[in-house]
């Protein structure tokens, strides 16, 4: 009789749901206030999908596997993550992180923006709109575009001026959809 073995990188649901329901015992409050996420977003969603800031139990379900389609993520192990997430909690003034989900609460989109303090522009604040990702077999049900609505929304709500973004050429016509125009060009200098 053939044996079940399960890797333990691949978890089942219910150890998901176990894990998820434990870390909401603990701190799994949202990342930044739910309110800050305009209803107009919310209403434009497909059925039962929602949107909410992320929350430190995303480190289990999609988030991590979303964030895939865009870069290397690597592997981080849950005190890793949960480091991380507390340094972008303590300044949650300045990271916006919202995450997608689909009928079965599963991450399926995420993107975030970074508000920058300046002196120029009688200290105005600049929105820095990074890391969207929408899951693979999820793309072109206008999630990208959700996700980017949200954000421009929440950059506005908090005061910023303007809101920029690095992309390919190849993703050019989406942002020109979300509403964003070409200005200046990108350089890099990588250590
Ligand atoms: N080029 C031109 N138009 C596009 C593209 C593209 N690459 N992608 C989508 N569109 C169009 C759609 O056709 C749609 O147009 P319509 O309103 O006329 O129907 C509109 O843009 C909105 O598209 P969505 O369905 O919202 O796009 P989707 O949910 O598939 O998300 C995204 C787009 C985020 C680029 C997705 O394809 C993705 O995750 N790609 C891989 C990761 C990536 O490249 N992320 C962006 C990195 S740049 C940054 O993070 C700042």
């Amino acid at each position: 009789q053939a044996s079940t073995t399960i890797a333990p990188s691949e978890p089942t649901l219910p150890a998901y749901a176990a894990a998820i329901s434990e870390a909401a015992d603990q701190d799994d409050t949202p990342l930044f206030s739910p309110t800050l996420i305009s209803d107009e977003t919310k209403a434009t969603l497909p059925t039962g999908y929602t949107i909410r800031p992320l929350r430190r139990s995303d480190y289990f379900g999609g988030y991590l596997p979303t964030l895939r389609v865009l870069t290397t993520v690597g592997e981080p192990t849950q005190a890793e993550f949960d480091a991380r997430y507390d340094f972008i909690s303590s300044r949650n003034d300045t990271y916006y992180i919202l995450v997608i989900c689909d009928e079965s609460g599963t991450v399926v989109g995420t993107g975030a923006v970074i508000v920058e303090r300046k002196f120029i522009h009688n200290m105005g604040l600049v929105g820095h709109i990074e890391d969207i990702a929408v899951a693979k077999n999820q793309q072109g049900k206008k999630l990208g575009l959700r996700i980017i609505q949200a954000l421009d929304s929440v950059a506005e709500k908090v005061g910023c001026y303007k809101s920029i973004l690095d992309c390919s050429e190849a993703n050019e016509g989406f942002y020109v959809k979300c509403g964003f125009k070409r200005a200046g060009l990108e350089m890099a200098h990588y250590y």
